[in-house]
């Protein structure tokens, strides 16, 4: 193909995934092979990772797979402790990644990223987190009362986070989750937004989009998987700013950020390190995959070469 050389020397890529047919993983292939990359998609559960001194390997159908260049790492719900270790494992081979295992990790949960976030003075919801039944109405007075706000703390697409519009049901919700071992926050419901919120998405410390999300019916949550509609929208200074400090302090190079408006300002809610790139994407008209594959391009030209296998202290 003439026009690969065009764009430098072509990369290995390897999209670890494991939902291959979802619009996100087939941008990034798609965008990766367009600019002349070899691209192949992983799930991450059908990999064997082999650890020894000196030699960390990854196997895939029996065959120790080369050494990629640069990974896409794709964290969903599922089997995501043992995609954080597949991730780990390339880490330690010196491979870019466009986002870092402990970065990664700090995101995912969302009691550990408020506590980063909010020791860093970025503006978050009031939260509680408790481990007692005893505590309950402390935590729910705490908030400021019913209505609140009840999330996993690793939940994603809205599913984990619900509203309990009396300090009653909040009562029994936070009963049942505590006794069954959930790890839950109690959270004030900025109702002032009325279903509606926004999502950034940043790269390398530019938010490169931005939309509105809102709720349909009487639906809270404005998460596209949960049916929220969603358009193009200019961040204020301030909200852009946040956006780009929340992904910066929790060391994301991609992220997508979820603020909502409340009375005293802007508020983050969470920072995804997986983003959905389909409603922003198809909302701003923005090539997302593309800023990302150019972005992991440049740093893959930068990087000296022979560095195959790092040694972590
Ligand atoms: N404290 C809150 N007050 C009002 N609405 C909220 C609050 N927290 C979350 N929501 C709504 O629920 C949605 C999902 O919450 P979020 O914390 O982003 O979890 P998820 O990881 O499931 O997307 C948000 O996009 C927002 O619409
Ligand atoms: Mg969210």
């Amino acid at each position: 193909m003439s026009s690969v050389k065009s764009f430098g020397e072509p990369a290995i890529i390897y999209i670890l995934s494991n939902a291959r047919s979802l619009y996100s993983t087939r941008r990034f292939f798609e965008e990766g092979i367009k600019r002349g990359h070899k691209v192949k998609v992983f799930p991450p559960v059908a990999l064997t990772l082999s650890i020894e001194r000196n030699a960390c390997r990854v196997y895939f159908q029996k065959q120790i797979l080369p050494r990629p260049d640069i990974i896409i790492p794709r964290v969903g719900q599922r089997n995501s402790g043992y995609t954080m270790a597949v991730i780990k494992q390339f880490e330690m081979m010196n491979v870019i990644t466009l986002n870092s295992t402990q970065a990664i990790a700090k995101s995912r949960n969302k009691l550990r990223s408020l506590q980063i976030l909010a020791q860093n003075n970025i503006p978050v919801p009031r939260t509680f987190f408790i481990d007692n039944i005893s505590e309950i109405d402390i935590a729910i007075e705490g908030v400021g009362g019913a209505p609140v706000i009840i999330k996993l703390t690793e939940g994603t697409q809205g599913m984990g986070v619900m509203l309990a519009e009396t300090a009653r049901s909040a009562r029994s919700i936070l009963e049942s989750l505590i006794s069954q071992g959930q790890n839950v926050l109690i959270q004030e419901f900025i109702g002032e937004s009325t279903g509606r919120d926004l999502r950034a998405i940043v790269l390398n410390n530019k938010v490169v989009a931005s939309m509105q999300r809102m709720s349909i019916g009487d639906e809270f949550r404005s998460n596209v998987h949960r049916g929220g509609s969603h358009h193009d929208t200019r961040l204020s200074i301030e909200s852009e700013k946040l956006s780009r400090l929340a992904a910066k302090i929790l060391g994301l190079s991609f992220a997508g950020v979820d603020l909502i408006e409340s009375k005293r300002g802007p508020l983050i809610l969470e920072v995804n390190p997986s983003p959905g790139i389909e409603g922003i994407e198809g909302s701003t008209g923005t090539n997302i995959a593309q800023q990302c594959i150019m972005a992991l391009e440049k740093e893959f030209r930068l990087r000296p070469k022979n560095l195959d296998q790092k040694k972590l202290s």
